[in-house]
């Protein structure tokens, strides 16, 4: 979001073949609902033109960019790790802890905030994901999918605020309508 610390998911874990329209998924949400850029490991990074399209289409800014080494690139990650999983704290116990780390809030003399890397996985995440992060965080501690978990956990994140959040050059606009379809040029 403008002129906040980076918010940033990394998606580990893409099966080839099953998880083709899961990682586009991700990249198009985390675009949606406010975060700054998706970043995509190994298998995944084929996923990379999908969701850039979208961005080219209907506007920004959001990146996507790619690792092949995830585990060093959550290890050298200049802030915050959040891991999503069933298996962590909910939620709602955790958030305002999160979003306070992420302005900066709980030290009242900085200004720069701390950049933020939420990490989804697709199959089983490894033990060091939950190792290093600062805070393995439940949407519900009951099995779902990246794609909710990432939806809840941003909303949650910026309080509803992403949904307001203007997107800028766009090729293509939708109009919102009561009923029909209206999409301009911008
Ligand atoms: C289909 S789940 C895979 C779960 C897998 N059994 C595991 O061991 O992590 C894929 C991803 O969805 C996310 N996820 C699923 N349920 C969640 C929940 N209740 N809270 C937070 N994230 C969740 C996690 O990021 C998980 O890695």
């Amino acid at each position: 979001m403008q002129d906040t610390p980076e918010v940033a998911v990394l998606r580990l874990g893409h099966r080839p073949g099953r998880d083709e329209r899961m990682t586009t998924h991700v990249g198009l949400t985390a675009r949606a609902l406010g975060a700054d850029r998706v970043v995509l490991a190994g298998a995944a990074t084929d996923r990379r033109e999908s969701v850039a399209a979208v961005t080219e289409r209907f506007g920004g800014p959001f990146d996507v960019t790619t690792t092949d080494d995830p585990e060093a690139f959550l290890a050298a990650w200049p802030g915050t790790v959040v891991h999503l999983t069933m298996y962590g704290l909910p939620l709602q116990d955790v958030e305002a802890e999160i979003r306070s780390r992420w302005l900066a809030e709980e030290a009242p003399d900085s200004d720069t905030g701390t950049p933020l890397l939420a990490v989804v996985g697709a199959e089983k995440v490894a033990f060091e994901v939950y190792r290093v992060a600062d805070w393995n965080v439940a949407v519900t501690n009951q099995p779902h999918s990246e794609v909710a978990s990432l939806a809840v956990f941003l909303d949650h994140l910026f309080e509803g605020r992403e949904l307001g959040r203007e997107f800028t050059d766009a090729e293509r606009v939708v109009v919102p309508q009561a009923e029909g379809k209206r999409v301009e040029d911008a």
